[in-house]
């Protein structure tokens, strides 16, 4: 089968979160099951292009034509990539946004961005099914079942919607249809209209075949008014077509044993390089790393700083929390405010926390390896990969019981030694503490300890098995595409 990704990020060309993780394995993954893959990203700044594959496209933008071209990014593992290339539109500093503040053409850029993507499918790389994620490419299923439906290249091609976060809509005033060159009957409460203003990823919830989202959880999360940011009625009404497939790990990128970018190699069966990797990581953010600072846990934090990550429950109990016997690193960037209350801790308990406010993946794995205990309290979380690059690392998750880390982390029960980390359930800094002083109590014993990690080390969330339910569910969606074009409806 051939199946063609439309993602506004995915590694090794693009990244900003765990997005462009999904984009590179999963591919890889389908590929190695005997798929043909190809992935449309744009040409952010800095991503090489082999050849140009169509010079100039023609995309409508409001009253004016905007021409954008098709690059050829070869083939990696087996997966081919192509760049929508508009160098206005995507040769800037950042993805998405700058100094904090959203691109005020983001609608502009990615509606580009789609409309090309529906091209590529018509005249480059034909496919049996496209798999679009996230509201950067949420125009795809709306276009194909709208200004496109009677094509009878593309009728019989069933599109596909992952759900990676419900948190960001692409919410633009009404205005933004004429600016798009949308038709005005889209401003519709069965289509893009929300409250007066007009949502990509509402639309994508109505238009595309199937929709998936990253855990089991969480997909029955976003159908409750809790998680559902306003949209749980939508998906509620679609969840005869909604799935939740958990993402899996790039074992190959995330693995003690292999890893290059860690002090010392180290797996299950010897540990002793992990103590190697926790001296590194100490003198790396400036903290004490003799004797007495390496018998203490050490809690990892590797976060997008946004209020889905939980980080308000720290600033709740900071006082209470470094009064235990521990240290803590984080590496983050994002909103200021989250920023600006991890300096303020690194200010006040310069031996006990640090942060570095960046994106740097060298330090996320030194991170992973040398950390104790990985931290995500998140209010909500779809999937989680941090978590289960931890398992692997014998890293034990500390998590909030929502979404994929529900889903992925078992409580560790010291009575029979079964589990792989700690969880706490309520939204609340003394939920929090709690679960991290029941974490340091295990800690203090060593045998547990020991238990606990190896637990998680063993667990197995390769992709292949994500990526076979994909491959079903892509099956299920040709049918009923193909019994949909045959039929009157679309
Ligand atoms: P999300 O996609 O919501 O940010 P995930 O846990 O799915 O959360 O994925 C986050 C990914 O981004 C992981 O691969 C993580 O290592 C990486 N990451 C997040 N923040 C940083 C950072 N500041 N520096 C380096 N990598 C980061
Ligand atoms: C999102 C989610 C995260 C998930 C990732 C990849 O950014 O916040 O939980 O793991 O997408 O699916």
């Amino acid at each position: 089968m051939k199946i063609l990704f439309v993602a506004s990020e995915g590694l090794p060309f693009s990244k900003t979160g765990g997005l462009a993780d999904v984009v590179e394995a999963l591919p890889k993954a389908l590929v190695g099951m005997g798929q043909e893959v190809a992935v449309v990203l744009p040409r952010y700044r800095g991503t090489k292009a082999s050849a140009v594959v169509l010079p100039s496209l023609t995309i409508p933008m409001g009253d004016c034509l905007r021409f954008p071209a098709v690059a050829d990014g070869t083939a990696i593992g087996g997966v081919h990539y192509y760049f929508v290339d508009d160098p206005e539109y995507f040769d800037r500093d950042q993805l998405y946004a700058a100094q904090g503040k959203d691109y005020p053409d983001n609608a502009e850029r990615f509606a580009e961005f789609s409309r090309a993507a529906i091209e590529v499918a018509k005249h480059v790389w034909p496919p049996d099914v496209i798999h679009c994620h996230d509201w950067q490419s949420a125009l795809v299923p709306v276009l194909l079942r709208t200004l496109y439906a009677s094509d009878p290249l593309l009728r019989g091609v069933p599109v596909v919607f992952t759900i990676h976060n419900m948190g960001y809509h692409g919410l633009f005033p009404r205005d933004i249809l004429k600016r798009l060159g949308l038709p005005d009957t889209l401003f519709h409460t069965d289509a893009m209209e929300f409250y007066g203003k007009v949502n990509f990823l509402k639309a994508a919830l109505v238009f595309a075949d199937y929709l998936t989202t990253v855990s089991r959880k969480y997909a029955e999360e976003i159908q409750t008014a809790e998680y559902g940011h306003g949209l749980d009625g939508v998906v509620r009404w679609r969840a005869d077509r909604l799935k939740g497939i958990l993402n899996g790990v790039d074992y190959s990128a995330w693995s003690p044993e292999v890893d290059t970018f860690i002090a010392a190699r180290y797996r299950a069966s010897d540990l002793a390089g992990k103590r190697v990797c926790k001296k590194d990581l100490l003198e790396q953010f400036k903290l004490p790393a003799d004797a007495a600072a390496l018998a203490r846990p050490l809690i990892g934090i590797v976060s997008r700083f946004a209020d889905q990550k939980g980080f308000d429950l720290i600033a709740q109990v900071a006082g209470e929390l470094l009064a235990e016997d521990l240290t803590i690193v984080a590496l983050g960037a994002g909103e200021p405010k989250h920023e600006h209350v991890f300096r303020e801790l690194a200010a006040t308990f310069p031996t006990q926390i640090a942060v570095k406010i960046a994106y740097d993946n060298a330090i996320a794995h030194k991170i992973e390896a040398g950390a104790d205990m990985f931290l995500m309290p998140s209010r909500y979380e779809p999937c989680g990969l941090n978590q289960i690059y931890s398992l692997r690392y014998g890293t034990v998750p500390v998590v909030r019981a929502t979404g994929g880390l529900d889903d992925t982390i078992e409580p560790f029960d010291s009575t029979n030694g079964r589990g792989t980390g700690f969880k706490f359930e309520t939204y609340s800094g003394q939920a929090l503490l709690g679960c991290i002083r029941e974490a340091l109590r295990v800690y203090a014993d060593e045998k547990a300890w020991r238990k606990v990690q190896t637990n998680g080390m063993v667990k197995d969330f390769s992709w292949q098995a994500s990526a076979s339910e994909y491959v079903r569910l892509y099956e299920t969606a040709q049918e009923s595409r193909n019994q949909r074009a045959a039929g009157t409806s679309n």
